[in-house]
């Protein structure tokens, strides 16, 4: 199957995408590992993870099926520096058409950070593949509903403060998936027991099955 296509299935399918943020290279592996040892089949990692080029890249050569992307990009030089490292995902918290635009020349997946209507609506025009409602929270999944009215089109994913006990509330407002943070990446951030990270992610893929 065209590659681009099998990773958007991935992310449909999986209805998760992981994000990790550490300041510690070697935790955002483990919690890597972790996580897909339960199941999660994309992840990105920040680019604020030291030698997070280098994560990526580990990760991208261990794991041929799972979707690996690299987040927080803010100019296109960081998105091509991911790409080359194995990325097939970029996420941006804003607008980034510079990212867009290297992303599509080489057929990576975009995940586009929007908070308005109209931000919405520009992230699509410029070819971002999935919109990130972000920060999710303060709005709730009413504000999906509502921008979903006049534009159904729109593939969104509410990212920041979404959780097994709500992200039922997300899907059924048509949400195409999730970005999930702490509730999986910071499971283990306690005591150091990654299998915490694993059962987090059992539980979160367990919860956006029985919400479809
Ligand atoms: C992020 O970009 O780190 C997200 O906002 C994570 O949100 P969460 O930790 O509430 O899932």
């Amino acid at each position: 199957m065209w590659r681009k296509l099998e990773n958007l299935n991935k992310i449909y399918e999986s209805g998760i995408v992981l994000i990790i943020r550490s300041d510690n290279e070697q935790e955002a592996l483990a919690v890597a590992e972790a996580a897909i040892e339960g199941g999660i089949k994309v992840l990105e990692i920040t680019m604020s993870v030291p030698n997070a080029l280098q994560v990526i890249r580990t990760l991208a050569d261990k794991y041929s099926d799972v979707l690996i992307g690299a987040g927080t990009i803010l100019d296109g030089e960081t998105a091509r520096a991911a790409i080359l490292a194995g990325a097939e995902l970029l996420v941006s918290p804003q607008l980034n058409p510079e990212m867009i635009k290297m992303a599509n020349r080489y057929q990576a997946i975009t995940i586009s950070g929007a908070f308005t209507p109209k931000e919405v609506l520009e992230s699509i025009e410029a070819g971002a593949d999935i919109v990130k409602l972000f920060p999710a929270e303060v709005v709730g999944p009413q504000y999906i509903k509502a921008v979903k009215a006049p534009v159904p089109q729109a593939p969104i994913a509410p990212t920041g403060g979404v959780t097994p006990q709500n992200v039922h509330e997300w899907l059924q407002a048509g949400c195409v998936g999730v970005g999930v943070g702490s509730y999986i990446s910071k499971a283990a951030q306690k005591d150091g027991d990654y299998r915490k990270v694993t059962a987090a992610a059992k539980e979160f893929l367990q919860a956006v099955a029985a919400a479809r």
